[in-house]
């Protein structure tokens, strides 16, 4: 099988443009697709201000920034892809969109290159049934913010050929990543456990057991992890931790999994997180303070 030289990332959003840079940085020449010509921009502009942070806190010369950002290739049009060599995707969790992308990239893609999805609960199999390559189709689950976090969780369908697993677990380790194996099961390892522990939180909210501020902090400080369940859950987004709720509840039918109406509220109002100023906390402010979400105050 060739080597990887070429890697193509559809969608630049949060993660896809965090994994074109950490693409770009290791070497690989990357294209990087989005919808439209804004989008295309936005991502664009993203990438680039993540390597100039990185310049300014002292990680990365100048000219390497330079190099990193033109081996940055950024396209509306699919077709540009079409000789990569390794294709993740990083799209919004829409099963029908994902799959309408890799049934036009698996007629462009030569036969060697491998697809991987970086989706976060959806099935790999629901994708790699779209294609006419599921043996060279894996799961490359990164974690946000992709440049920072070491993990990466490749998943094995039950299709996935042994070659191709070899090559993506080789490549989520030259990205300088620590790969774990997964089984495609919805969420994979971290999300089986995470998310079921974010939405309790939701729900010892809604208990009045705690304010947003001392959950967070009791977590935190208590088992050190870096951020509370709320603060994670309005960097992660309100309306993603929703939505990988839902297809973890639709898969398992489990109690555990199932988003509470609380995070349906919030959705539906645009309290997405960080993302849209507001969730758990408003960032309207020097500091995130803590939302009235009229729970605490009411059962206390
Ligand atoms: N891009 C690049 N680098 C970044 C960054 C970004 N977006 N955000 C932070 N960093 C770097 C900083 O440059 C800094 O590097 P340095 O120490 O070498 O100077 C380092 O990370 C620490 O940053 P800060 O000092 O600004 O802030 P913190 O110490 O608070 O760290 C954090 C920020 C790394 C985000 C930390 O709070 C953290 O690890 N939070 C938990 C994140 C987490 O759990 N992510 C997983 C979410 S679940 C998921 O993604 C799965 C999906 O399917 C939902």
């Amino acid at each position: 099988m060739a080597e990887i030289r070429r890697v193509a990332v559809l969608g630049c959003g949060l993660m896809g443009s965090g994994i074109a840079e950490v693409s770009a940085k290791a070497g690989y020449e990357t294209w990087v697709r989005e919808v439209d010509d804004a989008t295309a921009d936005r991502g664009g502009k993203a990438i680039r201000r993540s390597l100039d942070r990185a310049v300014e806190r002292g990680k990365l010369e100048t000219a390497a920034r330079d190099e990193i950002f033109s081996r940055i290739h950024i396209t509306t049009r699919l077709g540009d892809l079409k000789d990569a060599d390794f294709v993740i995707e990083a799209v919004t969790e829409d099963l029908e969109l994902k799959n309408a992308m890799f049934r036009e990239l698996d007629g462009l893609c030569g036969p060697d290159t491998i697809f991987a999805s970086n989706t976060s609960s959806l099935t790999i199999a629901a994708m790699a049934a779209a294609t006419s390559r599921p043996d060279r189709f894996v799961g490359l689950h990164f974690f946000n913010p992709v440049p920072v976090m070491k993990l990466v969780e490749v998943v094995r369908t039950i299709a996935t050929g042994p070659t191709a697993f070899e090559r993506a677990f080789a490549f989520a380790r030259s990205l300088g990543k620590e790969p774990v194996e997964a089984k495609d099961a919805s969420g994979f390892i971290v999300n089986r456990l995470l998310v079921p522990y974010m939405l309790d939180a939701i729900h010892c909210l809604e208990q009045g057991l705690a304010t947003t501020e001392d959950i967070d902090k009791a977590m935190s400080l208590g088992t050190g992890y870096p951020m509370g369940p709320f603060t994670l859950s309005d960097f992660v987004g309100i309306d993603t931790l929703y939505r990988i709720a839902e297809i973890m509840f639709e898969e398992f039918r489990e109690p555990r999994f199932a988003p509470p109406p609380l995070l349906r509220r919030m959705v539906t109002l645009g309290y997405f997180g960080r993302k849209s100023g507001k969730g758990f906390y408003d960032y309207s402010g020097d500091r995130p303070a803590a939302v009235d979400l009229g729970i605490t105050r009411a059962r206390v």
